[in-house]
């Protein structure tokens, strides 16, 4: 959940190296430090805290070298600190090393280096890594290259876990070494000059050609050549990929911060999901799901598997999916998927849903679905992410990079890949043909009904600065409006850090409404216009209560609520696209009063790729 970036060229890396961890900081922001290789070695200068404090610090201006790494942490072993950041060296200084993962034996690793008088400063897991390093160094018969790239590749025989490393090493001061295994890792190639990345995204604005590194690949790099590697030391072929992303895309473009530049931007983005795969008068096209009728027809139940928001997305896509389809619908999270024993086998379709494609639980959780025959399909919004190494097919949103922690526009998008992959199996099942019709003449107004629910973000504003103080917000709703009000409990907690819990509307009078008291915010989605009365009747229940009431709708409502926000009709299948927009407003400017971070809120990052 760290973020890494590399350079090696012509050019001081210093100013390279902070820009890209100030784009990486969304993965971690704890602590940060790099490392280059200046005409006395390596030199090392890192801090706790956020990467501005090293980028202002007095010692990085002595950094005139043309290589170099750089890190900026998400603590998983030891605290954040000066000491536990990275980069990390080994004991005689000659290997300097940046660490995304988790290295899960590094305990007994530390013990044998340990025995051979090999000492340690730090409380992480990294700092094994330039010990062995150097351990299998001095211990290679090997000469020149071949002996730095078998310390390396004998290290990483060794290391049990999940990681993306940079390796500076003194008596090479023209390479680096980089290899990585269940942790993403991508070569950006430049003229002269080569950067490294954790993310794409970090390193746009200087290249748009990447090379992408599968498990348990090494690549030995110079200013004006790669050579990629397996774990035996064959030299493999790559072919760059060109990524069309736009590097504005990765910038705030004007914005105050990405979270809000993102909410923004979701007729856009959600116009570039839907791009050609439906128009109103053809069958929808999804060029790489290669699922035939004869497949479908075979299929007993459909497994929707992800973490958090994503997960979220995949129950609103239940609903779609079993309304068009006909086919059984389970979602579940990959955290607990993956721990039990669940009933997937051949006929089992099994969709993935990651905006980042590295979610470690996710990623689990697709591989124990292969190991039961299931067909496997990811969604995701990285290109080339590593879950799309391990699916039976890969679609993409297409949303753009999404760099604020808290998920909005890659939420929408999910939504509505997920309406088009139903659509596209109701075709070729051919049932549900009305349905199917009127869904898809909806879909495609969503981009400019988009637009107006944002010209509700004053409002939304107001009620915010009227509700930040608290302490607990209830979200209620009913079926598709549930999987909403589940979403906007998560967007306020983990930006604002209020508590708040998201109820089925009809749940509230079989417990939680005993924590209903004068002046509580309940905050309601209703867009079903058949469960309307009924969802009506539960927030009278917390008005007469004493609750402020807080409703997002589609419907005309002859109720005097504190605040009622009205949101363009769509078809209820597609309607959290449009009532999730005003959820992400009211946390965004709840944690915009309270003063806080909103793009990177505390103990979060952006990518989940440890468990
Ligand atoms: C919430 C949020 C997280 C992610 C979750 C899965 O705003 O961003 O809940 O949705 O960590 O991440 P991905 O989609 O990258 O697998």
């Amino acid at each position: 959940m760290c973020g890494i970036v590399g350079y090696i060229g012509e050019k001081k890396a210093k100013p390279i190296l902070i820009n890209g961890l100030l784009r990486l900081e969304y993965r971690g922001y704890d602590s940060a430090g790099i490392s280059t290789i200046e005409k006395s070695g390596i030199k090392t200068i890192k801090n706790k805290g956020r990467v501005a404090e090293l980028e202002n610090s007095d010692e990085i201006n002595k950094l005139n070298g043309t290589i170099g790494i750089g890190h900026t942490r998400w603590a998983t072993h030891g605290k954040p600190s000066t000491t536990n950041s990275h980069p990390h060296m080994d004991n005689s200084n000659t290997f300097s090393v940046v660490h995304n993962g988790i290295i899960e034996n590094y305990a007994g690793l530390k013990e044998f280096l340990k025995s051979r008088k090999y000492t340690f400063l730090s409380d992480t897991d990294t700092e094994v890594i330039p010990n062995l390093i150097h351990f299998n160094y001095q211990n290679s018969e090997e000469k020149g290259k071949k002996r730095l790239l078998e310390a390396v590749t004998n290290t990483s025989k060794m290391l049990k876990g999940s990681f993306a490393i940079e390796i500076l090493c003194s008596d090479f001061p023209d390479n680096m070494v980089v290899v990585r295994k269940d942790s993403p890792l991508v070569i950006g190639k430049g003229v002269n000059e080569n950067y490294i990345s954790s993310d794409i995204p970090a390193i746009l604005s200087f290249t748009k050609d990447f090379y992408l590194l599968n498990d348990n690949e090494f690549a030995f790099i110079s200013r004006d050549q790669i050579e990629f590697y397996d774990e035996d030391m064959n030299i493999i072929k790559k072919e760059a990929r060109n990524i069309t992303w736009d590097a504005g895309a990765a910038e705030k473009g004007g914005y105050p911060d990405f979270m809000f530049k993102e909410i923004n931007e979701q007729p856009k983005s959600v116009r570039e999901t839907i791009g050609a795969r439906i128009t109103q008068n053809s069958k929808s096209s999804i060029p790489d799901l290669k699922l035939d009728k004869e497949y479908l027809k075979t299929i007993n139940k459909i497994f929707i598997v992800a973490c958090g928001t994503a997960m979220y997305a995949g129950m609103a896509g239940k609903t779609i999916l079993e309304s068009l389809c006909e086919i059984p619908v389970e979602v579940e999270a990959a955290s607990e998927f993956r721990y039990r024993n669940p009933i997937v086998n051949e006929k089992t379709l099994c969709i993935f849903i990651t905006q980042s494609g590295e979610t470690a639980d996710t990623i689990a959780a697709l591989k124990l679905a292969k190991s039961k025959n299931a067909k496997t399909l990811a969604i995701s919004n990285v290109i080339g992410a590593s879950i799309s190494r391990e699916a039976d097919y890969t679609i993409y949103t297409h949303a753009g990079p999404e760099i604020a922690v808290a998920s909005t526009k890659a939420y929408t998008s999910q939504i509505v890949l997920l309406a088009i992959i139903a659509i596209n199996f109701a075709e070729k099942l051919e049932i549900n043909q009305e349905k199917v019709n009127e869904l898809k003449s909806d879909i495609l107004l969503l981009p400019s009904q988009l637009e107006e629910v944002l010209k509700n973000t004053e409002r939304i504003k107001s009620f915010a600065q009227r509700i930040y103080k608290e302490k607990d917000v209830f979200f209620i709703g009913r079926g598709i409006d549930y999987t909403v009000a589940l979403e906007g409990s998560l967007k306020l907690k983990e930006i604002s850090y209020i508590h708040s819990e998201a109820y089925p509307s009809g749940e509230l009078k079989h417990g939680p409404i005993a924590l209903i008291e004068n002046d509580v915010t309940i905050i309601s989605i209703l867009t079903n216009r058949l469960l309307v009365e009924k969802s009506i009747s539960n927030i009278q229940e917390v008005v007469t209560r004493g609750a402020k009431t807080f409703i997002i709708t589609n419907q005309e409502l002859n109720h005097n609520f504190d605040e009622v926000i009205t949101i363009p009709k769509t078809n209820p299948l597609i309607s959290p696209i449009l009532s999730v927009v005003p959820l992400q407003i009211l946390a965004y400017y709840i944690s915009k009063e309270k003063g806080l971070d909103v793009d990177k809120p505390r103990n979060l990052a952006k990518s989940v790729t440890v468990e």
